[in-house]
């Protein structure tokens, strides 16, 4: 999706967009050699993203109080982290509704989860917290500096999730070899709801074919992904990201 936006932006003849597997005792080497190359950018994902932190000059505000960084951007030999996963996560909820005063039931507490706890937050809703691993969930709403205003549960409360006004998966079941799971009961999914999968693949998982059934809107993991990368490309070229085409080619993969 980068390379054909950079195309679509006539700016492919500066920028090229490549993957690289890097395994963890090799990152010091990557960053050292991204830094020799005056690479512009680099998009870290699992297991890196708070690995790479200490290896960088200066960390944004945001991905510190999230304590993960997904975008690095090399301006002129200084290299700052960046976190955009929340903004995947916000700005399609905000095309739908304003989350200010909304009740957002989360579940999970991995990476994934610490991006939306603090996006949805940030923009005014309230959060409870489901996660298998209750120490886990304490310990995202500590990170995000609300711990005494954060509902914190375990999955067996998961039918509370009813009551929400936004339910969001950041478990990874539904994906993969668990794709024929669901971490919410559809007993509890109804009309009036909207249901977003971090997971997103498979594009349509158990949850949201569920939650569509029940009535309610729902929002795909592709989006997070779209939306995530619309915001790197934007601070990797400082050009305005043309989103239909980096939609389509997602969308050509699902
Ligand atoms: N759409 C996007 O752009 C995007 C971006 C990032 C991640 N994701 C997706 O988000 C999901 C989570 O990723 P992550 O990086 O946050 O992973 P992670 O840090 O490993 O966290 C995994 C989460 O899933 C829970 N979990 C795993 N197996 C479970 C089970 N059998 N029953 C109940 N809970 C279970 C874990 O609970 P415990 O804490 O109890 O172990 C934890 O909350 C993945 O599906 C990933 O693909 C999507």
């Amino acid at each position: 999706m980068h390379n054909a936006a950079y195309a679509a932006c006539g700016i492919d003849d500066r920028f090229v967009f490549t993957a690289a597997h890097v395994q963890p005792d090799s990152l010091a080497d990557a960053i050292r050699g991204a830094r020799a190359m005056g690479i512009r950018g680099i998009t870290c994902t699992i297991p890196h993203k708070v690995s790479v932190m200490p290896l960088l000059d200066v960390i944004d505000p945001v991905a510190n109080r999230i304590g993960a960084v997904n975008t690095v951007v090399n301006d002129a030999g200084i290299l700052k982290g960046y976190n955009t996963d929340w903004l995947g996560v916000v700005t399609p909820l905000e095309r739908i509704t304003s989350l200010s005063g909304k009740h957002v039931a989360l579940v999970g507490a991995g990476g994934a989860a610490r991006a939306v706890a603090y996006g949805v937050v940030e923009r005014g809703a309230t959060l409870s917290i489901y996660n298998r691993n209750i120490e886990k969930a304490r310990a995202v709403a500590d990170g995000i500096g609300e711990a005494g205003s954060v509902g914190i549960h375990p999955l067996e409360d998961i039918a509370k999730v009813k009551d929400a006004d936004v339910i969001i998966n950041a478990t990874s079941l539904g994906m993969g070899d668990k794709a024929h799971e669901t971490p919410v009961p559809a007993d509890y999914l109804r009309n009036g709801q909207i249901v977003f999968d971090a997971v997103y693949a498979p594009y349509d998982t158990r949850l949201l074919r569920e939650a569509q059934a029940a009535g309610a809107t729902i929002v795909h993991g592709l989006d997070m992904l779209l939306y995530q990368g619309i915001a790197q490309f934007e601070i990797y070229t400082g050009v305005t990201a043309p989103e239909d085409i980096m939609r389509s080619v997602l969308m050509n993969h699902v």
